[in-house]
């Protein structure tokens, strides 16, 4: 195992109606005047909205409204935020909603005590100072809740890329899992596959002598495995509900990731195409992951028959592990496609002639990327390419 540092100063308050709690745990952690920062309308429509206003004013503090935040959120409304914030001297920011809502806010707090261009964060600088953000979480999936990263996209050239850093790590998360019940099983599938993506992103590692995070790692996938399905058929289901909502939670603090290396690259070519075609992130992930699998698993045969075995509870050929990693790889898009994700480029609308610009927008030139495998400009490609037409179906 290697050395590490974990940090993860969130206070996670979780359970049935505590949204009910925003204007206390605002005030516990310091804001006197807040921005409530929100999405396309699902937090309105709930109600959900006029829940947290009345909630802070039961405790007079003063807010102001900023919605408008898409899926693959915008630098447009990030610029948009940082002067709003300046104009009322905000002092504390509560996201209301998803990922990308959590992900504007966190940008938005960098950039309001930030003299230059707040996108200098997502061209790796660093930030010095942040405004506190918390929030009140509506979807499970990316993790945002409980991490210190935040991706943006820029509307200009459609980049999209992340900005990671300590002081944009929430202050408090509140997770009421009844909130995800309005969710729309193809929306509950896509933050399902992410949270499994955040998984296997460290799963697949060199570093040994890790059984700790190894089955770490496991129980949150044998978690989303049984409970996707059942929300699936069934929304209202509080319990499984309950259970997703704290394993996105889980699998992206880092809690199942130290101490390892972590690969990553699923997700840096993922992003090149929820910025071009604005997919969903998750269903995304579903076309790239497996078709990374099948690029990769080569290089470390017998871990990826271990995850067929212990996550997808395949038999171990002992003559043949290839063949258990292979089945392993088929099992997992099995899944994918019985929650609903798309497994191939055309079902996510994306396009085989496009691919050279994808890898050049992913940008490593002559490099190589990546923990578990280091990938080329040419082994992108060659991802992008069986992910048009996967063997391992
Ligand atoms: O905008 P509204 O109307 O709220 O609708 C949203 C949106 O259309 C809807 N939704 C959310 N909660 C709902 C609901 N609809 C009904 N009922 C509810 N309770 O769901 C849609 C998707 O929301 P979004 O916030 O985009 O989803 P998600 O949480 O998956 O976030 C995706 C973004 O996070 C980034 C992704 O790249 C993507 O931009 N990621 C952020 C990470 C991080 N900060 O640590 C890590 C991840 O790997 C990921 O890259
Ligand atoms: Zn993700």
């Amino acid at each position: 195992m290697n050395n590490f540092q974990f940090y993860s100063p969130t206070e996670f308050v979780f359970g049935k109606d505590t949204e009910n709690q925003a204007g206390l745990y605002v005030k516990k952690h310091g804001g006197t005047n807040v921005l409530i920062h929100y999405g396309g309308g699902s937090a309105v429509k709930s109600g959900l909205l006029d829940r947290i206003k009345k909630s802070l004013e039961k405790e007079n503090i003063s807010y102001t409204e900023l919605g408008g935040v898409k899926p693959n959120p915008r630098d447009t409304l990030v610029y948009e935020g940082i002067k709003l914030c300046r104009e009322k001297n905000i002092d504390f920011i509560l996201a209301v909603g998803g990922g990308s809502v959590i992900d504007s806010s966190k940008a938005i707090a960098m950039g309001v005590p930030y003299e230059g261009d707040f996108w200098d964060f997502y061209c790796g600088k660093k930030p010095e100072k942040a405004l506190p953000v918390a929030t009140v979480l509506t979807i499970a999936a990316a993790g945002s809740e409980g991490s210190g990263d935040s991706v943006i996209t820029k509307e200009n050239g459609n980049l999209k890329r992340g900005a990671g850093s300590d002081l944009i790590r929430p202050r408090f998360s509140i997770m009421n899992p009844q909130l995800t019940c309005t969710l729309p099983p193809y929306q509950t599938a896509c933050g399902a596959t992410d949270i499994m993506a955040h998984v296997f992103e460290r799963y697949f590692t060199n570093t040994t002598e890790v059984e700790i995070t190894d089955r770490l790692c496991e129980a949150v996938l044998l978690t989303m495995i049984k409970e996707t399905p059942r929300v699936i058929a069934n929304p209202e289901n509080y319990d499984a509900r309950a259970n997703i909502m704290w394993a996105g939670t889980v699998a992206h603090t880092n809690i199942v990731g130290v101490g390892r290396e972590q690969d990553w690259n699923s997700h840096g070519i993922e992003h090149e195409l929820s910025a071009l075609y604005d997919c969903a992130h998750g269903a995304g992930l579903a076309v790239i992951m497996p078709a990374w699998m099948e690029f990769v698993y080569k290089h470390n045969v017998l871990r990826f028959a271990q995850a067929a075995v212990r996550v997808w509870g395949c038999q171990m050929n002992f003559e043949n592990p290839e063949n258990t990693a292979r089945e392993g790889i088929k099992c997992f898009r099995r899944f994918l496609h019985e929650i609903g994700m798309p497994l191939t480029f055309a079902e996510l609308g994306a396009r085989e002639e496009d691919i050279p610009a994808l890898v050049e927008k992913f940008g490593i030139g002559d490099g190589k990327t990546g923990g578990f495998v280091k990938l080329s400009a040419k082994d992108i490609e060659n991802i992008y390419k069986i992910a048009v037409s996967p063997e391992l179906i």
